[in-house]
């Protein structure tokens, strides 16, 4: 061992001690006899002191010293002279004072200071993410995540879950998302998908009699990125047999409180609190609700239908929606300009406008309020419960619009106007997802999870008359307004299956080729099973109140999928491709 302590772990109970740490020099001062170091290792910060009257030798070396050099410093850990104390640090009350210094490595000038307040542009961190990663930030997102690991792993074996891998190399799976192909050499021509997630595997697993499994595990996605996702991302991934949703959902209400525990060390109170995917649309407008702010969606079409103002009139007869929120006490807080920042915000969803309305002495203010008599406007006010000093937002439109530009609106306001306390984590199941969707452009119904997941035994009747109402068995866990985890109780018939897979388009044949393995698998007596998918980075993300996923992830890929330190993805040798059986034929444009 090159150090007998950890920087960080030194208290004044070390006193009198001779130690010897490691570390890198965050910070110097040189106050000419005497020298002082900050030294930082994982654990934190203390002062080095170099006095040339103890070893002149050392004293000299320390004056070369510059910031990221790795050095070993051995000494004897004193108390600070009382007018020396540092109350802002840990270890503001000790100090070492060297008798001895080794500098292990230099460091060149580096492009910024991993500890400076001053966070420098994404590019560079992510560039030099070596560096970046010495930030206390980005050291404690990591080790949470890892404590959050551990945390995920006792919970699921101390309930004879076992953790199996499942292959890296595989068939695409029908996630959604485009895949990432792998080229196979010995198979020319061929390639492997890297998996979206272990999806069919898990549930071949509950076919081989697993029984309950559980794995943290890698998937990956060639979508579209948002601050909330990442080409590989990371699910704790579970499946269970012989049970039903009540058992997924009360097995994962114990994991997120175990999971809150052990991060927050607070008791989290179960039954997590549950609404149908229905109830979530009608009163927040989409199905991930942020439920730690109210400014629930309100419908005012009855109240307004026969009144003179011309947009609130053609769309109900349109078939449209008036649907508003209320901004409470914001009256004073949104200027005329920023309401038209936020119509042309609500405009990238689609709204065609935003009506405005300030409670004022009763009665609703607005460029528009002429065309609402008093009946009108005392009725509006009582529906939205408005107050003097409110201000109310109203789209019209048809109900899917209304329910995505209010939907964002609330979710902006709600952070605008301080309304939660970022660091709450509030967590709901959202259940009784439609089990299918039209899909316009190619005219035919579609899953929404994956079609792997039974309907809901009520709405069988459905399929003959109206497929869109038919509920699945599915649930969703979010958290703070992020989709956290997705689930569903499976199909384990293979009659049931192949119906679904005929309902939705997919032929007999094709069926056979993609899952064919999964449909001779349910002939061989698949016990009745289900399961679900938690992110695991947007967990992390949550617990520290962090919008942005690649902070939370040791290498990230940028919002174009690349790793601007490794420079990945990347050409290859003409040697590798040949022997892959590839020939790239890219047009110039893209190159
Ligand atoms: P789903 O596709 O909903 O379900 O994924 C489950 C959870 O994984 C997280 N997630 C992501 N996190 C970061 N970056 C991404 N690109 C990304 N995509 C998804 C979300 C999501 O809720 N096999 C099913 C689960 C099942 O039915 O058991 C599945 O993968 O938090
Ligand atoms: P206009 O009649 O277009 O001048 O709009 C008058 C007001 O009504 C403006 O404040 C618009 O933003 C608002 N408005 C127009 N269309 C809609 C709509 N579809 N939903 C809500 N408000 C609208």
């Amino acid at each position: 061992m090159l150090r007998t302590h950890k920087c960080g772990e030194l208290t004044t109970n070390h006193a009198g001690q001779a130690v010897t740490v490691c570390g890198w020099v965050d910070s110097y001062r040189d106050h000419g006899n005497l020298l002082f170091i900050d030294l930082r290792d994982r654990y934190g910060l203390i002062q080095v002191v170099f006095d040339p009257s103890e070893n002149a030798e050392a004293h000299k070396l320390a004056q070369s010293l510059r910031s990221e050099d790795v050095i070993q410093a051995t000494g004897k850990l004193k108390l600070r002279d009382p007018g020396l104390i540092n109350p802002k640090i840990k270890s503001g009350e000790i100090e070492i004072r060297a008798t001895d210094l080794a500098v292990l490595n230099k460091s060149k000038q580096p492009p910024f200071l991993p500890t400076s307040d001053n966070v420098p542009n994404e590019e560079l961190r992510l560039k030099h993410r070596y560096l970046d990663l010495r930030r206390p930030a980005l050291q404690s997102a990591l080790i949470m995540r890892h404590k959050l690991c551990m945390a995920v792993r006792e919970y699921f074996d101390k309930q004879d879950f076992i953790e199996v891998e499942t292959p890296m190399l595989g068939k695409s799976t029908p996630e959604g998302a485009r895949d990432y192909l792998v080229p196979s050499r010995v198979h020319p021509g061929e390639f492997y998908a890297l998996p979206q997630s272990p999806q069919l595997y898990k549930q071949l697993l509950m076919v081989g009699g697993m029984d309950r499994y559980f794995q943290i595990a890698r998937c990956f996605r060639d979508e579209d990125l948002r601050a909330d996702r990442q080409p590989e991302f990371t699910q704790i991934d579970v499946e269970m047999s012989f049970v039903g949703q009540e058992d997924i959902l009360s097995t994962i209400d114990g994991l997120v409180a175990h999971m809150v525990k052990n991060v927050r060390g607070v008791d989290y109170p179960l039954p997590l609190p549950r609404m149908t995917h229905a109830e979530a649309m009608e009163r927040y407008g989409n199905d991930k609700p942020d439920i730690r702010f109210g400014m629930e969606l309100t419908d005012i079409g009855s109240i307004v239908k026969d009144c003179g103002f011309g947009v609130f009139k053609s769309t109900l007869e349109n078939g449209g929606r008036i649907r508003g929120i209320n901004a409470k006490q914001a009256a004073d807080k949104y200027s005329r300009k920023t309401i038209d920042e936020l119509t042309a915000f609500v405009g990238e969803y689609g709204a065609k406008g935003l009506a405005f309305f300030r409670v004022k002495e009763g009665k609703l203010d607005s460029p528009i309020a002429k065309f609402f008599s008093d009946e009108h406007q005392a009725a509006i006010i009582q529906k939205m419960g408005g107050e003097n000093g409110d201000l109310l937002f109203f789209v019209a439109d048809q109900p899917k619009v209304t329910s995505a530009a209010l939907a964002a609106l609330r979710v902006r306001l709600g952070k605008e106007l301080k309304l939660y306390d970022p660091m709450e984590v509030k967590v709901l199941w959202v259940l009784d997802f439609p089990l299918y969707g039209w899909n316009a452009d190619e005219n035919r119904w579609e899953a929404e999870h994956h079609p792997f997941c039974n309907p809901n035994k009520d709405d069988l009747h459905y399929f003959e008359t109206d497929p869109g109402k038919i509920r699945a068995q599915s649930y969703d866990l979010v958290c703070n307004g992020y989709e956290c985890a997705s689930g569903s109780v499976r199909v384990h018939d293979p009659a049931v299956q192949q119906k679904i897979f005929d309902f939705i388009g997919l032929k007999m044949e094709d069926a056979e080729e993609k899952f064919g393995f999964l449909l001779n698998a349910l002939r061989y007596g698949a016990p009745p099973h289900a399961g679900i998918a938690l992110g695991l980075d947007r967990w992390v993300m949550l617990f520290l109140a962090n919008d942005n996923i690649r902070d939370v992830i040791a290498f990230p890929k940028t919002q174009k999928a690349s790793d601007l330190m490794t420079e990945a993805p990347s050409p290859v040798d003409a040697k590798q491709l040949r022997e892959l059986h590839i020939k790239t034929d890219v047009p110039a444009e893209l190159k």
